[in-house]
Parts: structure tokens; C-alpha cells; sequence
């Protein structure tokens, strides 16, 4: 990140979304100006009725001044209608443009950042936390500037009334003012608990019904009610004790506004009695008492307003401005297809000071199959993590085609390899689109074909819409393998220059198996592929295999070397298998 962007403040990268939209709301501020200009004219008009028409008896006056007060309220209205517009347009502007860029962010976050992110906030973020945003700009903006407009103009209007009633009415406004400072002071805090608790809220459904399999399996409703209803508890009170610190405040601001009203009554009377001022005068005051009055009465909820704006920028741009540790270097040279070679050289990951993987070497030649096995935990999708550059050794290098992957252009490299993922995640979306996922261009008969080499052909066939079946979230609808083989399609479509199948056939039966690893066969010398498994069938023909325990590669080779070696892998194929083929092999080697 770049020094000045370090201290860019959430407000300054409000401003440009805003920017953009200057005309637009200048031509808003405008027509508010204005209208604020118009609501003089009224109760001026007012005065001069009771003043010109009905005492002094100039009745020839009354039909002009009527149409006056007719002509004023109707362009008043017609312009409050475009305002309104013209806010709403710029405020859906800005928010569709921060959407966009904010979710671009997130598009470009790395796995580090979804790992310590709840699903849950990071939708407030676009949901709850953009609407405070639109509020503001639609509303907020002009309805202060609005008010501010209205106070100051009725102020002049009085002082031009009278001097003496127009600061006798000013006594009021300090006490107003600091009322008003207080109610924000003391709502703050409240406010922020409020938008965590709904935030927190939030993220517990959202993973709720995410995993509401589990809390079926398990029978836990019970357990997950309670648990919920100590969330909803808690947002209830911090809503309430939000409410409380507003009622506190309500009849304040009412007693003060009131105070104007007696002020003028008691004081103007007096004055117009003693002459000083005409009973007009007395009227257009009057009339100008709702545009003091109502600032002072909603000053607290536009402090409010705007506070709940500030929160919804800082929140969302705390979220914006968390980089990537996993850099995207744009490389712009021509990109030369991947011969898919591999070299790990002494890389190390650690997480959270924990030691992941530890003192990684090998090296694998374009088109090599590699057998990676090992015990749960040991870190084999760490290692291929690491290859995909989901995240960033800690210390060594890796390698591909012999440069370090963090100097190659990221959505190459990626671009460049198919990861059937241990952990398979497949969209609402119709099996054809799930599987031309990398590819969405491509045409309906390769589609196929990559089902056909993972197997999964004869089952999508079977199904009533074929191919166009919509498959539920996550897949949903589907079984394991039918899953497992559907992510295998998915990335052998993108006829990648490295395969990754991240424990991919572990969920399907030996004979299918079987037959997708024939399929693989005809990739060899076309792909570097790697496969991780737990079978020893599944990695057995693999050009060689690396077997890790703890973090660390404790043996490698191929097949043949490992069981004649007699550690850790051929302990695995002796109980996988029984000892027949195991004492076979010895005597074959033995020979
Ligand atoms: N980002 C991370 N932060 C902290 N710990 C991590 C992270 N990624 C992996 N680990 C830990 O590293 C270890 C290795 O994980 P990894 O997923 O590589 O294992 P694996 O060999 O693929 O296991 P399995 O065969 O069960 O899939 C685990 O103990 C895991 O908890
Ligand atoms: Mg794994």
C-alpha cells in the first residue's frame, strides 16, 4: 500500500463516490436553496394580509396575494418533488459504485481474510452499513442544509421584524444546543453497540442456517435456540437502551420548542400592545416559529443521522482497507502457457507461529504425476495452498517453470491450474454451469467430455433435466462423490497446465476410481498432476510419491521404493491391502 493511502482517512474515500455526482447534487443544493428562499414568502404574505387587508381595509389586495401564497405552495411542492429525486438518483449512484468497489475488494482478499472473517458481518457490510450510507445522502444532506437554511433565514426574517424579540427568542438556542450536544455524546456509544449486536445477530443466522444440517443431526434446536435468543436479547437491549437515551431527550426538545412559542407570545403581545411591533408582524413571526422549531426539535436525530453514517464509512472501510498478504502482481508481458514444472525449495508456512509445513524440497518435471499421502493435519493441502499461492511461504521458495510464484502474474498462475478442492464447494446453479465454471465459453460438447473423463456423465444423464439440473446451495442434492466427481470435471475442463485433486476420489467407490484414474492416465506427459489421497490405490502409479507426517516430507519416492523401504507407506499399504501383495512385492524384489 502506498504511504498516502496509509493515512487516508474513511471519509476521504467517501468523498470521490460522492464526487462523482457533484453536479447532481449541487443542482439538489440549489433547488433546496431555494425552496428554503421560498418558505419566506408565506407567513410575509400573512403579515400583510392581517397588516394591509384586514385592518387597514385594502380588500383589492386579498385576491392577488391569495394566488401569491397559491402560486408559492405549488412550485414549492413541484421542486421538492425534483429534490428528492435528484438526491435519490445521486445517493443510488454512490452506493452502486462503493458496492461495486467494495465488493471487488472482497473479491481480491486472500484465504487469511475469509479464515478470520464471520460471513455474516461481511454482509452488513453491503447490506445494513450501505443503507445508513444512501440514508445519508438522500436525505440527511439536505435536510440538514435545509434546516440550517430555514433557521438562519427566519432569524433575519425576525430580526428585520424586530431586534429586541428576535434575541430575546435567540435565549433559547443555547440551551438547545448543548441538549443537543449531550443526546449525541450519551447516544454514541449506544448507537455502536447497537449495529455490532445487529452485525453479531446477523453473522449467528446466517451461519445457523449454513449448518442447520448439523443442528438437525445432532438434535441441537434446543441448544441453538437458546443460544439465539441470547443474541436477540441483546439486541433488543441495546435497541431499547438506544431508545431510552432518545425518550430522555424527547421532552426536552419539546419544552424548548414550546418555550419559543410562549416567549413570542408573551413578549411579541406585549410589544404589539405597547405598539412597537403591528399585530401583522406578530402573525409573520409566528409563522416563521415552525422553521426555528422544527431544526432545534430534530437536531438530535440528525446527530444521530450522521453518526450512524460516520460508523456505516468507517466499518465498511475498515473492511475495504484490509490488504491482501498475497500480493497481485499485474505482469502484462505475453503469458506463455505453464509447462506446469514444480520445484519446492526448503519452504516453510507458519500460521499464527504455529509451524504448518516445515523444510519443503522436491521437484517435479511438466507432465509428472505426484501421490501425496499422509496422516490428517499433516499439511498436504497446506502444501498445494502454498503452490496456488493462496498463501505466502514463510520461508523458502516455490517454484514453477522455474520462476518463484510470487513474481509470476497471480491470476496466471491460477488461471493455470485445476484444483479439484478437498473441501467441494459448487454454486446454485445448473450442473453445466457449475462444471464450465473456469470456462464459461466453452462449448456444450467439452462440458461433456470433462464428465465423461470424471465419470459423471452417466449421472447427470440420469437425472430428469440432465445437465440443466439446478443443484441446490452448495450443492445440495447431490451425494458425495456425485459432488466429488463434479468439481473433478470442473477443473479438468479448464485443461489446466497442473491438476490438483485434493482427496477427490476418496468419496467414490474403487471401480470408479478406477476408471477416472485411466482417465488421468491419457493426461500424463500433457499435465503435472497431484493427488492427494488417503488410498493407496488412488496414488500408486504416480511418477513418485511424497509421504508427510507432521508438517514434513518423511519419505518419497515411488510406490516400489517406499514399500521396499518399509516405513510409514508401506505400514499403510500393508493395511490397506492385507499381506499377500506385500509379500509378493518383497519376493519380487528380492529377485
Ligand atoms: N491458515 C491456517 N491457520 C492456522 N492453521 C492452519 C491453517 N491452515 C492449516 N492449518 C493447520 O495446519 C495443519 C495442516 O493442515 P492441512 O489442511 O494442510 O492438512 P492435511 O494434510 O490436508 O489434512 P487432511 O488430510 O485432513 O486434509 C492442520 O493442523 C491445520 O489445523
Ligand atoms: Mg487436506
Amino acid at each position: 500500500m502506498k504511504g498516502e493511502e496509509l493515512v487516508m482517512t474513511p471519509l476521504k474515500w467517501f468523498l470521490p463516490f460522492l464526487k462523482k455526482y457533484r453536479r447532481l447534487m449541487a443542482i439538489g443544493i440549489v433547488l433546496t436553496t431555494v425552496i428554503a428562499a421560498l418558505s419566506i414568502v408565506n407567513p410575509l404574505i400573512s403579515g400583510v394580509i392581517v397588516d394591509d387587508v384586514i385592518t387597514a381595509g385594502n380588500y383589492a389586495l386579498l385576491p392577488r396575494l391569495i394566488l401569491c401564497l397559491f402560486l408559492v405552495t405549488l412550485v414549492t411542492s413541484i421542486l421538492r418533488f425534483v429534490y428528492q429525486l435528484v438526491f435519490e438518483t445521486a445517493s443510488q449512484g454512490t452506493l452502486y459504485d462503493m458496492r461495486a468497489q467494495v465488493y471487488r475488494k472482497l473479491l481480491e482478499e486472500d484465504f487469511d481474510f475469509y479464515n478470520r472473517k464471520r460471513t455474516g458481518d461481511l454482509m452488513s457490510r453491503q447490506t445494513g452499513d450501505m443503507d445508513a450510507i444512501r440514508h445519508f445522502v438522500a436525505y440527511v444532506i439536505y435536510v440538514v442544509y435545509q434546516n440550517v437554511l430555514l433557521f438562519v433565514f427566519a432569524l433575519c426574517m425576525i430580526f428585520t421584524v424586530n431586534g429586541k424579540l428576535a434575541l430575546c427568542m435567540l435565549t433559547v438556542l443555547p440551551f438547545t444546543a448543548l441538549s443537543t450536544y449531550r443526546q449525541s455524546r450519551e447516544v454514541r456509544p449506544a448507537f455502536q453497540r447497537n449495529r455490532n449486536c445487529f452485525s453479531s445477530l446477523n453473522a449467528f443466522v446466517q451461519e445457523n442456517v449454513s449448518g442447520n444440517r448439523v443442528v438437525k443431526a445432532f438434535a441441537k434446536e434446543d441448544f441453538e435456540k437458546e443460544k439465539f435468543q441470547v443474541e436477540n436479547d441483546r439486541f433488543r437491549d441495546a435497541q431499547i437502551s438506544a431508545s431510552r437515551i432518545w425518550m430522555k431527550y424527547v421532552p426536552i426538545f419539546e419544552i424548548l420548542s414550546y418555550a419559543l412559542t410562549v416567549v413570542l407570545m408573551i413578549y411579541g403581545g406585549y410589544m404589539v400592545i405597547q405598539g412597537e411591533i403591528t399585530l401583522g408582524d406578530l402573525v409573520k413571526v409566528n409563522g416563521y416559529l415552525w422553521m426555528l422549531n422544527m431544526p432545534l426539535r430534530m437536531a438530535g436525530w440528525w446527530v444521530n443521522d450522521i453518526q450512524n453514517f460516520a460508523t456505516s464509512v468507517e466499518k465498511i472501510y475498515a473492511t475495504y482497507s484490509e490488504e491482501p498478504k498475497v500480493r497481485t502482481p499485474r505482469i502484462d508481458e505475453t503469458r506463455e502457457k505453464i509447462r506446469g514444472e514444480v520445484e519446492f525449495r526448503s519452504v516453510s508456512y507458519q500460521a499464527e507461529g504455529e509451524d504448518i509445513v516445515t523444510d519443503i524440497s522436491f521437484h517435479v518435471r511438466p507432465g509428472q504425476t505426484v501421490g501425496i499421502i499422509g496422516s490428517t493435519g499433516a499439511g498436504k493441502s497446506t502444501l498445494m495452498n502454498l503452490l496456488c499461492r493462496f498463501y505466502d511461504a514463510t520461508s523458502g521458495q516455490v517454484l514453477v517453470d522455474g520462476q518463484d510464484v510470487r513474481q509470476m502474474d497471480l491470476y496466471h498462475l491460477r488461471d493455470s491450474i485445476g484444483m479439484a478442492m478437498q473441501d467441494v464447494f459448487l454454486f446454485s446453479d445448473t450442473i453445466e454451469g457449475n462444471i464450465a465454471y473456469g470456462r464459461p465459453d466453452c462449448s456444450f460438447e467439452s462440458v461433456r467430455q470433462a464428465a465423461i473423463r470424471a465419470d459423471a456423465n452417466h449421472f447427470i444423464k440420469a437425472m430428469p433435466q440432465g445437465y440443466d439440473t439446478i443443484v441446490g446451495e452448495r450443492g445440495v442434492g447431490l451425494s458425495g462423490g456425485q459432488k466429488q466427481r463434479i468439481s473433478l470435471a470442473r477443473a479438468l475442463l479448464k485443461d489446466p497446465s497442473i491438476l490438483i485433486l485434493d482427496d477427490t476420489t476418496s468419496a467414490v467407490d474403487m471401480e470408479t476410481e478406477s476408471y477416472i484414474q485411466s482417465q488421468l492416465k491419457a493426461l500424463q506427459n500433457k499435465c503435472t498432476v497431484f493427488i492427494i489421497a488417503y488410498r493407496i490405490s488412488s496414488i500408486k502409479d504416480a511418477d513418485f510419491i511424497l509421504v508427510m507426517d507432521q508438517g514434513r516430507i518423511i519419505e518419497q519416492g515411488t510406490h516400489e521404493e517406499l514399500v521396499a523401504r518399509g516405513g510409514y507407506y508401506a505400514k499403510a499399504f500393508r493395511s490397506q491391502y492385507g499381506e499377500i501383495p506385500y509379500a509378493l512385492l518383497q519376493e519380487k524384489n528380492a529377485k
